[in-house]
């Protein structure tokens, strides 16, 4: 800790430590301006910002300053570019610092559980790798300016319904490596200056007073020690909450709260410890933000505009271009149907709502190209019913030209924060748009608008289609730019796009009954899902078309083996071969040679983004260390290196592999063994135990052979290929009385379990 800051903290009394715990308004810290801590700001986030215009004491602003609107998280995933989104992140930092804000209220790196989360268009991905690597670049941007960012939702907030009082129920492992994997990443490789606890419930506690998750994982195992901020107003027992490492509640609850710690602590004495320790990290954030303030600092809105308009481009995802129908000729006759190209719907509703500098849209874009482009709205974004005039008028358009440029998608309502989606389908006044349209035009171009998923019936009836999801500001100027092919696709989905809802994991368990969310199919979220089970899914995780193709060539490994704390060296090629300059996302998954219930058959660890003109090939590194190879042992409670082979699959997209090669992990080779017998274990159990084994056998060796002419080893080894070894060795001690007719007494069960658990204490302390 600075000099400086130890000086502050050692002038602050109890109370004003107390005081600290909660805001002093909506979005400042308590000002303690006389000991040197006066408040800072702090605003949305995370797709740029959204600072309210309001005074201290209203409770609803009046409106939003200005900002840049950035294409929304759901984009920047799709982009897969590091660099470009950390781009982003400094753009963003600019405009807070212009505003006086100190921290960024984002990103958000929850899991896409299930397409239907009201709120997946703020979120990256289904993968916990993708999502922390991009989330560390947003953090990274951000903060290199000196301005904060606050990583959300901490955590297991994988759904809008019921969010403020939801048990989202998960076993250890599968939140190790699916639900904190991305917050582990981001918070070791860019240490994010706050990070905000989530309204819900982990297993039976409230984020914000959950032990398991502040203290064990954040505090004692990440050693993280920036500043826990709840979700506004997510305080439960506030005095809990700090003993985790809670530190601040906002917005302010008026001293409500903070009056409940101080009683405890005059009334039980309580440790000082916690609140010390809170408001050191506290006057730490709040110095090291004041600093980084300059009172007039300003920024370029141009060159901001440029950011958000290429990170736009890049995030667009070509699903499908028959016949090379994009991009669109010169000479092309086009028309241009569906409101959503006149008024594009560009960002999500809720907290993350950016009062625009200007929105470009579609038509005046390409009209510019195509000056006299026809247009017919077909359909209206205020009502939901079928307009068989628009419809008709949209036909007749249709009818004499060589391309139909047709923007359908999900209007406002359909997604938000505070509530998830029904179902997956386009509104059906959309749906019949396209089907009566392609009658009587078979080159129809679907430009989808949605923040998530949305299922296609009209896939196969339409020749090309491109998911634009929502863009940001200047969505407009882009999408004319990648449909002349002034700009080529390079984005690619960062989630999957399922056949049906039915067939997404989570279906049957979203979004739980009785204040419960049971996360049943663990780890298997998204495509670690339909890649294990063969279920086939409309388009594929990390899957993209663009106007050029690229050749993947000479995959070099430097070894073979790998041992725990070893790594490996891959180098490939990567040509573009087509007519087009281009950026190839290149993607590296490992695949388990022997993949059993407990693995997933296939998992993302490395992607590289690649700009390749016309001709140009490049050579792709890759490193991948044993850390790459663990799973999470429960028993254990860690990351273990499996011991295993694995393919190493370097693809175009999960279900596009075009370079393999394989290698021998040498990880751990732990065998589960129970620290204590009882009536409950199983003969297999005592045969299973190094400690116990020989005794067993001894003992069971006279039966097996009377009964089936062979030893006990032999039962053991054949427990479930062999009808009677497998009746005698899996039965619990307890119902082998009844098994063997009487003949075995409980006492005499009860004895040998004495006398095998005293060999199994010494066992342990041999290891111990
Ligand atoms: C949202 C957060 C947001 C906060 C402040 C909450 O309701 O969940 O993501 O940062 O409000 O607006």
């Amino acid at each position: 800790m600075k000099e400086n800051n130890k000086k502050i903290l050692r002038k602050l009394t109890l109370r004003d430590k107390i005081n600290l715990l909660s805001g002093k308004s909506y979005w400042h810290t308590y000002d303690l301006t006389k000991k040197g801590l006066p408040p800072i700001m702090m605003c949305d986030g995370p797709h740029g910002l959204r600072k309210e215009i309001i005074a201290d004491d209203e409770l609803m602003p009046k409106d939003t300053v200005k900002a840049t609107c950035f294409p929304p998280l759901v984009n920047l995933a799709s982009t897969w570019d590091e660099k470009l989104v950390k781009e982003v992140g400094q753009a963003i930092a600019k405009e807070a610092k212009k505003e006086q804000v100190s921290i960024v209220l984002g990103p958000g790196i929850n899991i896409k559980r299930s397409p239907l989360c009201g709120r997946n268009f703020e979120y990256f991905s289904e993968d916990p790798y993708l999502s922390g690597h991009l989330a560390k670049a947003f953090i990274n941007g951000v903060q290199n300016e000196g301005i904060g960012t606050s990583l959300k939702h901490y955590a297991l907030n994988n759904q809008e319904t019921n969010r403020l009082h939801i048990n989202a129920i998960s076993d250890e492992r599968t939140m190790r490596e699916i639900y904190l994997k991305g917050f582990e990443i981001a918070i070791k490789e860019s240490n994010p200056w706050t990070i905000m606890c989530s309204y819900n419930k982990i297993n039976g506690y409230y984020a914000s007073m959950n032990k398991y998750l502040l203290n064990d994982v954040l505090r004692d195992e990440w050693k993280y020690d920036g500043i826990v901020v709840t979700d506004w107003g997510a305080v439960s027992d506030r005095y809990i909450g700090l003993k985790y490492g809670l530190d601040l509640e906002m917005p302010t609850s008026k001293g409500y709260n903070n009056k409940i710690v101080l009683w405890k602590y005059l009334t039980f004495r309580a440790r000082r410890k916690y609140l010390n320790q809170t408001a050191r990290r506290l006057v730490n954030l709040i110095v090291k933000s004041r600093e980084n303030l300059e009172p007039n600092y300003d920024f370029d809105i141009t060159s901001n505009e440029e950011v958000a308009l290429r990170a736009c481009e890049d995030s667009f995802v070509l699903l499908k271009n028959d016949n090379n129908l994009l991009p669109l000729k010169k000479d092309d006759k086009i028309c241009i149907i569906g409101e959503f190209a006149k008024r594009p719907r560009f960002q999500g509703e809720g907290s993350s709502h950016i009062n625009a500098y200007n929105v470009y849209n579609a038509f005046d874009e390409l009209k510019k190209a195509y000056q006299d482009v026809k247009y017919s709205k077909g359909y209206n974004l205020e009502k939901e019913e079928i307009n068989e005039e628009l419809i008709n008028e949209a036909k007749e358009l249709s009818k004499d030209v060589d391309k139909v440029l047709l923007f359908v998608g999900l209007p406002t309502s359909f997604e938000s924060e505070g509530y998830d989606r029904k179902h997956l389908d386009l509104p059906p006044s959309h749906l019949r748009l396209i089907e009566e349209v392609k009658k009587v035009n078979s080159n129809v171009i679907v430009i989808l608008t949605n923040g998530a998923p949305v299922t296609m019936s009209f896939v196969n009836d339409v020749g090309a289609i491109v998911e634009a999801y929502l863009g940001g500001q200047c969505v407009g100027k882009a999408l004319a730019n990648v449909l002349t092919g002034k700009t080529n696709f390079s984005g690619k989905l960062a989630e999957t796009f399922p056949l049906t809802l039915e067939s997404n994991p989570s279906f049957l368990n979203f979004p739980g009954e009785k204040g419960n969310v049971i996360y049943k199919e663990g780890i298997f979220v998204g495509y670690r899902y339909y890649e294990s089970k063969n279920i086939p899914v409309l388009f594929p995780f990390g899957f993209g078309l663009s106007y050029t193709s690229y050749e993947y060539s000479e995959l070099k490994i430097n070894k073979k083996v790998i041992d725990i704390n070893d790594s490996i060296k891959l180098k490939l090629k990567v040509k573009n071969i087509g007519n087009y300059d281009g950026k190839e996302i290149v993607q590296l998954y490992i695949s388990p040679k022997n993949p059993s219930n407990k693995f997933s058959k296939i998992e993302l660890r490395r992607y590289d983004k690649v700009s390749l003109n016309i001709n140009e090939e490049k050579e792709i590194e890759f490193t991948l260390s044993s850390d790459d190879f663990t799973y999470f042992d429960e028993d254990e409670k860690r990351f273990v290196v499996n011991d295993d082979e694995y393919e190493i699959l370097i693809g175009a997209s999960i279900k596009d592999i075009r370079l393999k090669t394989s290698i021998k992990v040498n990880g751990e080779k732990i065998l589960k063994l129970p620290r204590k017998l009882t009536l409950e274990s199983t003969l297999y159990d005592l045969c299973y135990h190094p400690a116990t084994r020989e005794f067993t056998f001894k003992l069971l060796d006279p039966m097996a052979k009377s009964m089936i002419g062979k030893d006990a080893k032999y039962l053991f080894e054949h427990y479930d290929d062999d009808m009677i070894s497998s009746m005698i060795m899996t039965k619990p001690l307890s119902g082998l009385p009844s098994l063997a007719q009487g003949k075995v007494k409980k006492w005499q069960l009860r004895l040998l379990l004495i006398i095998m658990n005293r060999k199994i204490r010494k066992y342990n302390r041999r290891l111990d």
